[in-house]
């Protein structure tokens, strides 16, 4: 039976959780790919440390030429993380005609272009599907399942850190930090976290799958980016109040001549399944032509639920090898020439609801002057909320809108700014009542 090699960049948490998984389930594996698939070399410039599991002699190597320029090796699985040298590595690994696996989507985001051009000269497969919603098949599901459809947009809570934190938050009114740090001990979170909790690492998940979902590139540089540090308990109150959730929401939507593609805090009905999605799970919401809408849920980071991704494309990959199958999909859905590079509608075009919580000094008024200057700009207040203080001089009017324009809702924000009626800055959080 011929045997697939495989070699591994990074003995971290994936990494750990990858081996694993060839071990635990070598037999079942191999009753499916009817080959033998054998990790045959481990990268990580820590050798020595043990990572609760057992290696033959001379697999763990510190160098990583013995890998991506080892003739035997058939798939270099990249889990390094980052861009440099992850980037210069696959594309080394790729002119020696290795087939990549990635879970980086910080790369594959902002230089998938540059791997994907450099892997279609070579007929090579570049596959990541642990790269977007941890262990859930999301990009097989776009790329082959749901192939014949159009799609019209794509939600998703696609970071697994942040919803855990945002849980605890909503559950026992827990501080921030504390949170953080759990979902950094159970390896959820990002090497540098701010990528998680500041939303960057949702925007290079959401900018895969609407490139993937729309036949387009997606300039990361364009995806408007908010994360969740601003959140305060005070708002989580109040969203659960109104019978709302917050969740660090990715909005893709497709336009035809335009995407709308945005990462922000957003607030939506308890009721639908999206605002179910709690702790280290994600889940994904796609609506395509035939199939209607569709909901993929699973756990969105970890060892294992992403080592299951890493293992599914190492499997689809052998699979093509052994059948003799070349370049079988398409890395990014679509054929190569097929991609167009549709422009991302400015923020201050998208139509929302909006939560605002505006702190006031206590006098006559000054409501007056909130709902004039936001009727001025064509906003309409849906709901109030101004619950009793005990100070004059931070009370909090929470207002939900109707559907606004965002330009009109920023130009409305900085005349009550100017007002001097507002003694901190005002909370806006997007609300999407209809998904
Ligand atoms: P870790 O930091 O746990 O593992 C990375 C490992 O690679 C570390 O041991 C690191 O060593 C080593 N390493 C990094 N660069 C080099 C290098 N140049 N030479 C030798 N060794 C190197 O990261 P994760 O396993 O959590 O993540 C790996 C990738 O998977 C990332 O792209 C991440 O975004 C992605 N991912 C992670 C998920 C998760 O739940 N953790 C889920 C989905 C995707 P050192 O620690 O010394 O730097
Ligand atoms: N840091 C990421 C998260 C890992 O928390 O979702 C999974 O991509």
């Amino acid at each position: 039976m011929r045997t697939i090699k495989v070699g591994l960049l990074g003995f971290g948490t994936v990494g750990t959780g990858v081996v694993r998984n060839f071990q635990r389930n070598a037999e079942t594996i191999g009753k499916r790919l009817c080959c033998n698939v054998e990790l045959a070399k481990i990268v990580d410039r820590d050798v020595a440390e043990d990572r609760g599991v057992q290696l033959e002699e001379g697999v763990l190597t510190a160098d990583v030429e013995d890998v991506i320029s080892n003739p035997e090796i058939d798939i270099v699985v990249e889990l390094f993380g980052g861009y440099e040298p992850a980037k210069s590595f696959i594309l080394k690994a790729i002119a020696n005609g290795k087939h990549i696996v990635t879970a980086n989507k910080a790369l594959m985001a902002v230089h998938g272009e540059e791997i994907i051009a450099a892997a279609n000269r070579q007929g090579v497969s570049v596959m990541f599907e642990a790269a977007v919603g941890g262990g859930i098949p999301i990009i097989s599901a776009i790329k082959e399942n749901l192939c014949s459809n159009e799609f019209s947009s794509i939600l998703g809570i696609l970071n697994g850190t942040c919803n855990f934190i945002l849980t605890k938050m909503t559950e026992s009114g827990g501080d921030f930090a504390p949170e953080l740090q759990k979902a950094q001990d159970l390896g959820y979170a990002e090497a540098d976290p701010t990528f998680d909790i500041e939303g960057v690492d949702t925007a290079h998940k959401i900018a895969l799958l609407s490139a993937l979902c729309f036949g387009t590139t997606v300039d990361f540089d364009q995806v408007y980016t908010e994360g969740i540090s601003n959140i305060a308990a005070i708002d989580i109150q109040f969203a659960t109040q109104m019978g709302y959730k917050i969740k660090l929401l990715a909005i893709g939507k497709n336009y035809g001549d335009q995407i709308e593609v945005r990462v922000h805090p957003t607030m939506i009905p308890k009721s639908y399944q999206l605002a179910e999605v709690n702790g280290v799970f994600n889940a994904v919401r796609l609506t395509g032509d035939f199939v209607g809408p569709t909901l993929l849920y699973g756990s969105g980071a970890g060892m294992d639920a992403t080592a299951s991704a890493v293992m599914g494309d190492v499997i689809a990959i052998s699979r093509d090898k052994i059948s003799g199958a070349r370049s079988r999909v398409p890395i990014m859905g679509y054929c190569a020439d097929q991609i167009k590079a549709l422009p991302i509608k400015a923020m201050s075009e998208i139509i929302s609801h909006y939560y605002l919580r505006f702190t006031t000094i206590d006098e006559p008024g000054v409501l007056a002057k909130i709902a004039g200057s936001l009727g001025k700009h064509n906003i309409s207040i849906q709901s109030m909320i101004q619950p009793e203080s005990h100070t004059v001089d931070s009370v909090p009017i929470v207002l939900m809108t109707h559907a606004a324009k965002e330009a009109d809702v920023s130009s409305a924000l900085l005349e009550i700014e100017d007002l001097n009626i507002t003694s901190q800055p005002t909370r806006l959080i997007r609300v999407e009542p209809n998904l």
